[in-house]
């Protein structure tokens, strides 16, 4: 049964799905990572009805995570989980992350829509931290680079790992900002993300428009330290 706070949302936010469509359902989700997005992203996705592999160097430390997604979950090395995935997300430590790509290695990505939820953050100089990309550079285009017969669509940057999946503002959500050169790729991410409760993608553009994706969350960060929260994300009004 549905209760008070479901059936309003649901009433508020009638883009949001209660079972996973007949298109996603039964689909397998990789996530490279194994920190707090990695670990969120996998129980969403575990909840809304995707087999889950979590991708790390450590699968020891994962022993809780596995409990908590009960069967639809499961952890292998980065390589297995890529290759795992219909769908690839990539929620690795921004420094690391060309490093997890190369022990993956690039096969296993082929043809693969591949979510980039990283951040070039360099946290040297303390908080907030600084980008490690220069202006003409981001973290995205060197991944779709690196996997270049692979769909990258960055997406899920610029909102907190506890927002990612099924998010609740005291406003309505904005769509997700998304970047990516392949459109069929775009046009699934924008259902994907309809399927996980968001209202849809705002898509800016190519790869190239991560340089300025990423260059919102040091700006997120400032923000989320005047408001006292990190539970909020930027929307377009017009
Ligand atoms: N935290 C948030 O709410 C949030 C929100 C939006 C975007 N992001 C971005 O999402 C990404 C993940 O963030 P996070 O907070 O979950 O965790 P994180 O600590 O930034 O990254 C954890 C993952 O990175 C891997 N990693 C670290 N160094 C590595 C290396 N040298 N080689 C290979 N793998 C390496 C770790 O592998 P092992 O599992 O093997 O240790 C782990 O799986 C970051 O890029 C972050 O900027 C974070």
């Amino acid at each position: 049964m549905e209760d008070s706070k479901t059936a309003s949302t649901a009433a508020r936010r009638p883009y949001l799905s209660q079972t996973p469509s007949s298109s996603m359902a039964g689909k397998r989700v990789g996530i490279l990572g194994s920190g707090d997005v990695g670990q969120a992203l996998g129980r969403g996705f575990a909840a809304h009805g995707y087999e889950v592999m979590l991708g790390t160097r450590s699968p020891d430390k994962l022993g809780e995570w596995v409990e908590a997604v009960d069967d639809a979950g499961s952890v292998g090395s980065f390589a297995e989980a890529t290759a795992f995935g219909d769908i690839v997300v990539l929620a690795l430590n921004g420094e690391g992350a060309e490093n997890a790509l190369a022990m993956a290695g690039p096969e296993p990505f082929a043809g693969k829509l591949v979510l980039d939820a990283t951040n070039p953050l360099d946290f040297s100089a303390g908080m907030p931290p600084h980008l490690f990309t220069g202006a003409q550079d981001s973290l995205g285009e060197r991944i779709q680079a690196k996997l270049s017969d692979a769909h990258v669509v960055k997406c899920f940057n610029t909102v907190t790992n506890a927002q990612m999946i099924d998010p609740v503002f005291e406003a309505e959500p904005p769509k997700m900002f998304i970047c990516g050169n392949d459109e069929a790729a775009k046009a699934e991410t924008d259902a994907l993300l309809k399927e996980l409760g968001w209202p849809g993608a705002f898509d800016v553009g190519d790869i190239t428009a991560a340089r300025y994706l990423e260059a919102l969350v040091p700006l997120w960060v400032r923000v989320g330290s005047k408001l006292d929260t990190y539970m909020h994300a930027f929307t377009v009004v017009k």
